[in-house]
């Protein structure tokens, strides 16, 4: 499949990595390719791209960057080149000013929600935004069984495609409805955050599991 990415950063990077290792054809949108040099040149399968580039040339396309460039982002990706296609919204509308990060926003609204209001030809689904980069297509590494990845978005078919690619690499997949559900997903990202954050990052290695009995 061909895979879009916008945003060069672990996210973006360590997906790029993984999704071309699985056999994709990746290109990484980001505001300076050249800096991307070495990781391409380490990762076949990559190309580093303009923003705009990366969101023409994906079939479905991978939104991994910092909340606060976000809009700056998508704008430079261009919502034409978006129109039709599935975004995958990964990000976690985080505000760093306390020392201490914390939701930049939520209750009435939420990044999903603004995500796709800034590109409403996309058909944008919250996912994966509630666990580390690495384990982002490495679910299968998790002890206790598979974990599961909650998704939300207005589009069914969108959603039937993202749930396949999160099965395909071990997911279980769980929909929570449309897109103002990412109003409950983001702060799921806090408990994930804040453990992480309590223990000295020391531990990265948890992700959600439903039960039932
Ligand atoms: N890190 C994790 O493990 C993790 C896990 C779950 C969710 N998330 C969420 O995923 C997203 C990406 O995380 P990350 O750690 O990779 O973030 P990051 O390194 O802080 O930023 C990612 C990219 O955002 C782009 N960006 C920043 N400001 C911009 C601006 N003004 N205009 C255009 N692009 C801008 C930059 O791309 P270029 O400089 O290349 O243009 C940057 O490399 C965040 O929203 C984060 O909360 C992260």
């Amino acid at each position: 499949m061909r895979l879009g990415i916008i945003g060069s950063g672990m996210v973006g990077r360590t997906l790029a990595a993984d999704l071309a290792r699985l056999g994709h054809e990746v290109v990484i949108g980001t505001r300076d390719p050249g800096k991307l040099e070495a990781f391409v040149a380490e990762h076949p399968g990559v190309r580093a791209a303009p923003n705009s580039e990366a969101a023409a040339f994906g079939e479905l396309v991978l939104l991994a960057t910092n909340w606060a460039g976000t809009r700056e982002a998508l704008e430079l990706a261009g919502a034409d080149n978006l129109n039709g296609k599935v975004v995958v919204d990964i990000t976690n509308p985080l505000d760093f000013s306390t020392g201490r990060p914390a939701l930049a926003l939520g209750w009435n609204t939420s990044a999903g929600e603004q995500v796709q209001g800034w590109i409403p030809g996309a058909r944008v689904v919250k996912a994966l935004n509630i666990v580390t980069a690495d384990a982002m297509l490495k679910p299968r590494e998790f002890t206790g069984g598979e974990p599961d990845m909650f998704i939300a978005g207005n589009d069914a078919e969108a959603k039937g495609e993202v749930t396949r690619l999160l099965e395909s690499v071990g997911w279980g997949v769980v929909n929570l409805g449309d897109i103002t559900m990412s109003r409950s997903i983001e702060p799921l990202a806090m408990i994930w955050i804040v453990h992480g954050f309590n223990s000295g990052w020391t531990k990265r290695n948890h992700a959600f599991k439903l039960l039932n009995r």
